[in-house]
């Protein structure tokens, strides 16, 4: 065994950590601050492949491995969580149905623009009433009944890449014309089409420069060659792309905790309180210690995820158990790490003037989309009990 990076992964990680260091730290607080979606960067990322990591380059990607993915979104959002969260959405929550489950024609279409970047994808499964409760979902898609086009009409909310996405993937209850139910499909819209409709954008406590809204569909009429993968394999292509989602979310709370960590180091060498370095006294550096310990272990699950998530791929098996793990382990330490590293800061910490406080506003959303930790839990708990 052997847990070094190959030197491939190495230029791929430096390479995305300066992009992300020279083209992204230096907006980052202003995005932060006018909640605006940062095109130019995001256009930048596109060039150099970031926003379909896995994507192979005959559909606009840049045709690496799932590792390669960890590294660019854990280094992009240790610049900013932000810019992390709009990587990702392109890369795994639009990018993967697509990859795994979609027609050549449907990845040449869809995939390939979205993949190097031109334009964003989006992924609605959220509504008003059902969150963690995925299942429960009201929206409908009613066959026609010549069988051409799907009549769509469904409220869905906490859109992220919603306001500027050109096509969002659209989970829904399907029936047909004479009320035969088909269970949950997934569709792909296109936000420019009559019937697609934005709704109130979310002001929001952290990733404040990714955009997110609602999305309305009325009587939207969605082609039948749109609908991805066959009737009723919706809620599976749902979850298997939060199984994959997940571990990109892992990496971005990995990239926020690195980034805080690396902070809080540098200031308990500089800060002196009562003659000396605040990093030479105990409870100093027992919080180093704890932060560095359960970074570590992140970073460990992270790769492991990403590992899991390629012999997935290979065997067809699930990658459920790790990424859920890795998101749980990941998110709660990037909380506690931001936490730790803005009360080292002490009132610089609450400061504007530094980004502790960004990352420690940021790192709270790692808990709570793709799945809460408490689902994280549940299906760990599952798994492990083999009960429900
Ligand atoms: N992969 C493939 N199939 C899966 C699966 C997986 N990981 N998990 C479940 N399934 C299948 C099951 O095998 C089952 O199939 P059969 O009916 O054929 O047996 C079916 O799905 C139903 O499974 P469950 O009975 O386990 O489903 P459930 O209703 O109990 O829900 C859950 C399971 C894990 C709680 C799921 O609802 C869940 O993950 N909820 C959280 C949803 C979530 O993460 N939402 C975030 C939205 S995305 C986001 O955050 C937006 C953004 O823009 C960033």
């Amino acid at each position: 065994m052997d847990f070094s990076l190959t030197e491939d992964h190495e230029m791929i990680r430096d390479a995305a950590r300066d992009f992300a260091q020279n083209e992204i730290v230096p907006v980052a607080a202003q995005f932060d601050s006018s909640g605006e979606f940062p095109a130019e960067t995001i256009r930048k990322a596109g060039e150099l492949g970031f926003m379909g990591v896995e994507v192979p380059t005959e559909y606009g990607g840049a045709g690496l491995d799932p590792i390669s993915y960890v590294l660019v979104i854990s280094e992009i959002s240790a610049a900013d969580a932000a810019h992390g969260t709009i990587v990702s959405v392109n890369n795994s929550l639009f990018g993967v149905p697509l990859l795994s489950f979609g027609t050549e024609e449907q990845k040449k279409t869809f995939l390939t623009p979205v993949a190097s970047g031109e334009i964003n994808g989006a992924y609605a499964l959220t509504e008003p009433q059902s969150g963690s409760d995925a299942r429960a979902m009201r929206a409908r898609a009613t066959l026609s009944s010549d069988g051409t086009h799907y009549v769509i009409n469904a409220k869905k909310s906490w859109i992220t890449s919603g306001p500027v996405a050109k096509y969002v993937i659209v989970f829904a209850h399907t029936s047909h014309a004479d009320g035969t139910e088909a269970g949950i499909s997934a569709f792909i819209v296109d936000a420019e089409k009559p019937g697609f409709a934005c709704g109130k954008t979310e002001p929001k406590l952290g990733i404040r420069a990714s955009a997110t809204c609602e999305i309305e569909l009325t009587d939207y009429e969605c082609p039948v060659e749109n609908r991805i993968g066959d009737e009723g394999q919706g809620f599976k292509i749902a979850m298997t792309v939060l199984d994959a989602g997940r571990v990109g979310i892992a990496a971005q709370a990995l990239g926020i905790a690195q980034a805080a960590y690396e902070a809080a180091l540098e200031y308990s060498r500089d800060r002196k309180a009562f003659g000396e370095a605040i990093g030479s006294f105990q409870s100093i550096q027992n919080k180093i210690a704890d932060m560095k310990m359960r970074i570590e272990a992140s970073r460990l699950l992270v790769l492991q995820a990403a590992w899991a998530k390629a012999k997935a791929a290979e065997t067809g098996q699930k990658n459920t158990l790790n990424a859920s793990i890795a998101k749980l382990h990941a998110s709660e330490t990037a909380m506690y790490v931001t936490h730790q590293a803005v009360q080292i800061h002490g009132g610089m910490g609450y400061s504007k003037e530094l980004p502790l406080e960004r990352y420690f506003r940021d790192a709270k959303i790692t808990e709570i989309y793709e799945g809460t930790s408490e689902i994280q839990r549940m299906v760990i708990g599952r798994h492990e009990t083999g009960l429900r």
